[in-house]
């Protein structure tokens, strides 16, 4: 079934965590949405399922995002489900903390795989096919102003985002598509609390002046206004979103 009126935006990684928040908060702006996963295909479907309750549209598509075939593949099922595809989010993302030792360098290529190769590929074929108004919007991390130890393969890998969101911005010259990034801080996210102790979570809570972990939906309404109506003139920036911890 197309709807040829109705808006449609991607969003990987959307089974749970943020890319699971801006899905809901997409879908009540009126867009139909297409949420990508890697492996959880139950909790996927939930957010379908979730959407569907409410009135929205919403399709489910498995694709790992670090493989080209995959990426293919999710947007030949956009187009075929929905026939346009207006707004790209790549929110899909993993962090596993390392030491910066000879051992570890496996950590970092896997790293890069999701979070970088990943980024390039769903912002080249978003950039193959959206048309003008089109939003691009990539993620980053506040982090990268923190520099904490243990975390050189994730702040490799978002620093190389940050880089591709401006040189495609400017690729894009001339077709009134807009590129940006998020960069949340710390959001209370199986990410985001994977392997930490409660004392961590709290000092890391600690360093924003209100003390607090973000939420997904307060990103997600960033995200809402980087793809709607009033975040039309905002292009090849970064917005950090963290409580002012940086
Ligand atoms: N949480 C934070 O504190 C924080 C802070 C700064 C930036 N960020 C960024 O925000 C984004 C979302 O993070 P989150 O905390 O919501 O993460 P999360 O709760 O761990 O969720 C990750 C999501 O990404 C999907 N995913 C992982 N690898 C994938 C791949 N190769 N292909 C397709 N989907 C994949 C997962 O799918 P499955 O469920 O199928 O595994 C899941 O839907 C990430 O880019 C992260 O780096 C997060």
């Amino acid at each position: 079934m197309t709807n040829t009126e109705q808006k449609v935006a991607l969003i990987t990684g959307a089974s749970r965590g943020i890319g699971r928040a801006i899905a809901m908060q997409l879908a009540s702006d009126g867009f139909a949405v297409v949420v990508n996963y890697a492996g959880n295909t139950a909790l996927a479907e939930e957010v379908v399922a979730d959407i569907e309750s409410q009135g929205g549209r919403a399709l489910a598509v498995q694709a790992d995002i670090a493989d080209a075939s995959d990426v293919t593949r999710l947007f030949e099922q956009i187009s075929a489900a929905f026939g346009r595809l207006d707004v790209v989010i790549n929110n899909a993302g993993m962090m596993q903390m390392a030491k910066m030792t000879s051992d570890n360098v496996e950590i970092l290529d896997r790293t890069l795989a999701t979070n970088l190769r990943g980024s390039w590929l769903v912002m080249a074929k978003a950039a193959e096919t959206l048309s003008e108004g089109g939003r691009i919007i990539a993620f980053s991390s506040s982090v990268l102003g923190k520099s904490f130890p243990g975390y050189g393969a994730y702040i490799a890998s978002k620093a190389g985002v940050e880089g591709l969101v401006k040189v495609l911005a400017n690729e894009l010259r001339g077709r009134d598509i807009a590129v940006n990034a998020v960069a949340p801080g710390p959001v209370g996210t199986e990410l985001f609390f994977e392997g930490k102790s409660e004392e961590q979570v709290r000092s890391i809570a600690n360093l924003s002046p209100f003390e607090r972990l973000g939420q997904p939906d307060e990103i997600a309404g960033v995200v809402s206004f980087l793809a709607g109506p009033q975040g039309r003139w905002v292009n090849g920036q970064i917005l950090r979103v963290n409580g002012g911890m940086v």
